[in-house]
């Protein structure tokens, strides 16, 4: 990228503000729908923030009201002090890389590409139209036509659109989901390495993960039309707000127990299973003898020899992956069982009696009706 194109775009690098935003759908004869229930979201100039979330929670809506292409319900959106909720589509200055979005079909990639670069005399259009394909190894599409494009392909060529229009925010709605695997992983570097170098403000919608956490500042993460939380990857990993974001982020899936919490002189346990044992937690506002539900990351438990503090369990089931293994354990008077992450080298045999352990900061507990943490 040219020092001048880097140097524009770090300038125009803004904050996007939401404040209370709703979205409900009225449609006639039919039930209103209200998906997006009231989101705040203060994203600073040039971040990069991942909406994630199941299918139907209100991303692609809240994209759509930034974007223009969806009006608000109420609340209100900025892009640095600007108000834009009410302002059409095209005075937004906003980038839009949805898959949806019409190419122009008798014209090539390239002159796709070209077409609102040239239309605004942008000086170097071509070089950067250059540049950005070969970043994102689309070179051998430039002279294609969109109709004869996969929908992968089509995908590349509505994210190099968005970029080289170089817009303040930028807005990404599953950006990659068509990708297969290897090309997944080089878009996905690329395009954060592009991101960071223009300094965009954006936004990507995923419902993957994997995509949110290695591309993202901080994540939103969504449910219901609703923030569940909003912080660094590392924040909504290692202390999620409540048990959807506990069940949602992580891989293996947190386990989910039922227990009932014991204080002994200021110390908190919490009992799991029937006479199976009990982890001692770090968890200190909560009454002796409340039951809870209790979250323990597969990457967070250890297994010992039977015996000790703990848990008793018996493996049922052990898989060698190639950096780790995984054990499912059974444990008397919980349906679940509980999964742990071992070391690469360990080695367990189904019916192999065993101890689960956890360092007590690690043992979350939430509110059994509600699901939020408590602490
Ligand atoms: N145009 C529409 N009319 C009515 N309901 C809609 C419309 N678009 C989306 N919805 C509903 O709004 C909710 C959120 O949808 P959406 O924003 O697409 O979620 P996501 O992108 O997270 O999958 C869903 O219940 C969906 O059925
Ligand atoms: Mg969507």
């Amino acid at each position: 990228m040219s020092v001048a194109t880097e140097k524009t775009a770090q300038q125009t690098a803004q904050s996007l503000t939401l404040r209370d935003l709703v979205k409900t759908y009225a449609s006639r004869g039919r039930d209103a729908v209200t998906a997006v229930k009231g989101i705040d979201l203060d994203i600073e100039p040039g971040e990069l923030v991942a909406l994630l979330g199941p299918s139907g929670c209100g991303k692609t809506t809240t994209l759509r009201m930034i974007a223009g292409l969806e009006t608000v319900t109420s609340g209100s959106i900025k892009i640095g002090d600007r108000e834009i909720s009410q302002l059409p589509a095209a005075k937004r200055e906003v980038g839009v890389g949805f898959e949806s979005y019409a190419l122009y079909p008798p014209l090539s990639v390239r002159d796709n590409l070209l077409y609102g670069l040239k239309a605004r005399k942008v000086k170097g259009a071509e070089q950067m139209v250059a540049s950005i394909s070969d970043r994102l190894e689309m070179n051998d599409l430039l002279d294609l036509r969109p109709a004869g494009l996969s929908s992968g392909q089509k995908q590349r060529v509505a994210l190099a659109r968005a970029l080289v229009r170089n817009p303040p925010v930028l807005l990404l709605d599953e950006p990659l989901s068509h990708l297969d695997a290897s090309a997944r992983n080089r878009v996905r570097r690329e395009l954060k390495v592009l991101q960071r170098e223009f300094g965009y403000t954006t936004i990507v919608v995923t419902h993957d993960q994997v995509e949110a956490l290695s591309l993202a500042d901080r994540l939103a993460v969504m449910d219901g039309g609703v923030v569940q939380q909003f912080g660094t990857p590392d924040e909504v990993f290692d202390d999620p707000a409540n048990l959807f974001v506990a069940g949602f982020v992580g891989e293996p899936q947190i386990n989910v127990l039922p227990g009932v919490v014991r204080v002994d002189s200021g110390r908190a346990r919490v009992e799991i299973g029937s006479g199976a044992g009990s982890l001692e937690t770090a968890v200190t506002g909560v009454a002796d003898g409340t039951h809870v539900t209790v979250g323990i990351r597969p990457q967070d438990c250890a297994l010992s020899a039977r015996g000790g503090d703990g848990i008793e369990a018996t493996v049922a089931y052990f898989e060698h992956l190639l950096e780790f293994g995984l054990a499912t354990s059974t444990v008397a008077g919980i349906e679940e069982g509980i999964v742990v992450q071992t070391p690469a080298e360990q080695t367990y045999e189904p019916e192999q009696q065993v101890t689960v352990t956890a360092a007590p900061e690690r043992v979350y507990l939430f509110d059994k009706d509600s699901g939020e943490r408590l602490r």
